[in-house]
């Protein structure tokens, strides 16, 4: 029997991708491909996300189906795995809307395929085996993948093509080398951040990783860096910063894709960023 081939599909059958997954097959078919046909099949029998069953087209790793478009919806770690997957369904593009910096990682896999990262601000969490959405947001996209801003918005998502889309990904990044490993390592909501004793070290990294991202293209001034992290603390102040969920359900955690990144970048421009290098070191700790 052969497999249709879908316009889209979604790897990573997590908060996030299910999250994307339920809104998308309400307007036309998508396919999810899980880790394993036993995930897949348990899938295929019903999910919950938010109040509604879901019941994807999902598929496992050895009975993959082709698809147009590709998004990537794995842990930072779990990318170049995803993206070998992800050539195998033929498309015509791959894109990630992954935290962290994952873009290079994407490119050496998908060599000469069109393939970017993105970022989004839509938010959903594990609540055991239920996706619970935790908000809608942004989803910006590379130049190249019009036609999965279309599929996003067709679903009610927000969602454009952003054409300084490294500039973007570097304010998001920003907002999780800040936050993350704070409210990771002190497990607390992100609105505890934003007073004593933790503000100090919320303000030093900020202090800290500005002037090598604005050297990178960020295109905030300090005082701008400084207010858009208080800004998103204070708007996400009642929530679990991904990291610290990571931490209190003893998973991996993406610090070597956000605060490793930083510090790369950083180790280019021949700086030092002890503090950061600090929540670095202490998350890879946490997460051993
Ligand atoms: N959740 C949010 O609100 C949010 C918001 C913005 C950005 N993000 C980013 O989006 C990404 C996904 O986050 P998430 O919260 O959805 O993570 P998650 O809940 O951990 O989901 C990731 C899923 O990917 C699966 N997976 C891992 N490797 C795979 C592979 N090779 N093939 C198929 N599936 C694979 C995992 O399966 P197993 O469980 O079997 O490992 C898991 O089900 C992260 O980079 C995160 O930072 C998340």
């Amino acid at each position: 029997m052969t497999t249709p081939r879908y316009p889209l599909a979604i790897i990573g059958a997590g908060a996030l991708g299910l999250h994307f997954a339920s809104r998308l097959s309400a307007c036309g078919p998508l396919a999810v491909v899980a880790r394993s046909e036993a995930r897949a099949a348990s899938l295929r029998a019903g999910v919950r996300v938010g109040n509604a069953c879901f019941r994807p087209e999902a598929f496992g790793p050895d009975a993959l189906p082709q698809a147009d478009w590709v998004i990537i919806l794995v842990k930072a770690g779990d990318t170049a795995d995803a993206a070998r997957t992800a050539l195998l369904m033929r498309p015509r593009g791959v894109l990630s809307l992954q935290n962290g910096l994952v873009e290079d990682v994407l490119r050496e896999v998908c060599g000469s395929l069109p393939a970017g990262q993105g970022i989004t601000t839509e938010g959903a969490f594990r609540d055991g085996e239920r996706v619970v959405p935790s908000g809608a947001g942004d989803t910006l996209l590379p130049p190249g993948f019009e036609a999965v801003a279309d599929l996003l918005m067709a679903a009610g998502l927000r969602a454009r093509v952003e054409p300084d889309i490294a500039a973007a990904r570097l304010a998001k990044l920003l907002v999780n080398v800040a936050i993350n490993p704070l409210a990771a390592l002190f497990r607390v909501p992100n609105g505890a951040l934003l007073d004593a004793p933790h503000r100090g070290l919320l303000d030093a990294l900020v202090s800290e990783a500005w002037p090598v991202l604005r050297a990178a293209g960020l295109p905030l001034g300090e005082a701008a860096a400084h207010a858009r992290v208080i800004a998103v603390a204070t708007a996400t102040a009642a929530n679990r910063a991904s990291m610290l969920q990571d931490v209190l359900a003893g998973r991996r955690t993406e610090i070597d894709a956000i605060t490793g990144a930083l510090l790369a970048m950083a180790a280019a421009q021949g700086i030092e960023l002890p503090t950061h290098r600090a929540m670095f070191t202490l998350i890879r700790k946490l997460s051993d």
